[in-house]
């Protein structure tokens, strides 16, 4: 109970120290700043009239007084009498809840879907999927087609395997520029999410030929998944090709498994919400003279909305 008053104070508090720079104004002046209006929820222009901040109002349901929302230096109310039933505290909760989607919309977007696009262009935006959780980061926001909110990496070009042997020999780790827990909050926000990933190959098994677990790509965990872009079924040993019957050889599940020394490649999305964001890569069969792999990895792009 504590826990949600104090959640209250703080988002309310919040919202009035965005008005705190205006009080030089004169009075009837319209300031640029937005404050939560007298219902709670909406925010509006401040207004700035001159008059004492007023005083807010007793809570309603016996349980904490309405802090003054007009007013610049608006004190909270009295504090009512504690009544802790559950229906209060559920009430209370859900207050609460609507207030955080409220505010995080009108003060940072979650993400770049919750972004009016009809006045803005595609580029570089400031999001905050999760208000409490995590601090705010940026993106880029695609507005062509489907808005897309955009997680660069350290690994977005095309990289050629480096020679090398054995099961997943070769190894290169995948580094964003934003915190794990920030890029799981966007995955979490948005209703989709999807990643692409591809390796082209000459005479390099990618997934399964003499020997299993040839390569992988590493989840957000750090699990190897040994499945490939586009297998929609997520079925080990299974790339694209495999699941539709049309790879090189049909008898096998992805095109680079049939060890050719005809260069050929293996693609797809991966789209698995609960694994993404690719956080690894590895490689083996990958010999030179001969034997040859290069791997692209393209960003995490998240799109629509998921409350
Ligand atoms: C987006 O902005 C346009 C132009 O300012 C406005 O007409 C429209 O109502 C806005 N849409 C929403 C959903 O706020
Ligand atoms: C933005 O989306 C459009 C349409 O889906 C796509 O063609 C374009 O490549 C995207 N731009 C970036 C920078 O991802």
């Amino acid at each position: 109970m504590i826990r949600f008053i104090s959640v209250v104070l703080i988002i309310f508090a919040y919202g009035r120290s965005q008005v705190t720079e205006n009080e030089e104004n004169c009075p009837g002046s319209t300031v640029n700043n937005y404050i939560l209006g007298p219902d709670g929820y909406t925010m509006q222009p401040t207004v700035y009239t001159g008059e004492s901040p007023k005083q807010g109002k007793p809570g309603k349901r016996g349980t904490q007084g309405e802090p003054g929302l007009k007013g610049n230096k608006g004190t909270r109310g009295e504090p009512g009498q504690a009544d802790n039933t559950a229906e209060e505290l559920q009430m209370l909760k859900d207050e609460v809840a609507e207030m955080k989607t409220k505010l995080e919309f009108y003060l940072t977007p979650p993400s770049c879907d919750y972004i009016n696009r009809t006045e803005k262009t595609s580029g570089t935006y400031v999001i905050s999927p999760d208000l409490w959780t995590v601090q705010p980061f940026s993106v880029y926001c695609n507005f062509t087609g489907e808005t897309e909110t955009i997680i660069e990496h350290d690994s977005m070009n095309e990289i050629q395997v480096t020679s090398c042997e054995p099961n997943k020999c070769y190894k290169r780790q995948i580094r964003y520029n934003v915190a794990m827990e920030q890029i799981v909050a966007l995955i979490q926000r948005s209703s989709e999410c999807r990643q692409f990933i591809k390796y082209r190959c000459i005479d390099s098994v990618l997934l399964y030929g003499s020997q299993s677990d040839r390569g992988a790509w590493l989840s957000r965990d750090g699990t190897h998944m040994k499945y490939w872009g586009g297998a929609t079924s997520q079925r080990n040993d299974y790339c694209a090709c495999g699941e539709t019957g049309t790879c090189v050889n049909s008898n096998l599940k992805c095109n680079c498994d049939a060890n050719s020394q005809t260069e050929t490649a293996d693609e797809g999305f991966l789209t698995d919400k609960d694994t993404l964001p690719v956080t690894g890569l590895q490689f083996g069969d990958a010999t030179a003279p001969g034997e040859y792999g290069w791997h692209t990895l393209g960003p995490l792009i998240c799109t629509g909305r998921s409350e």
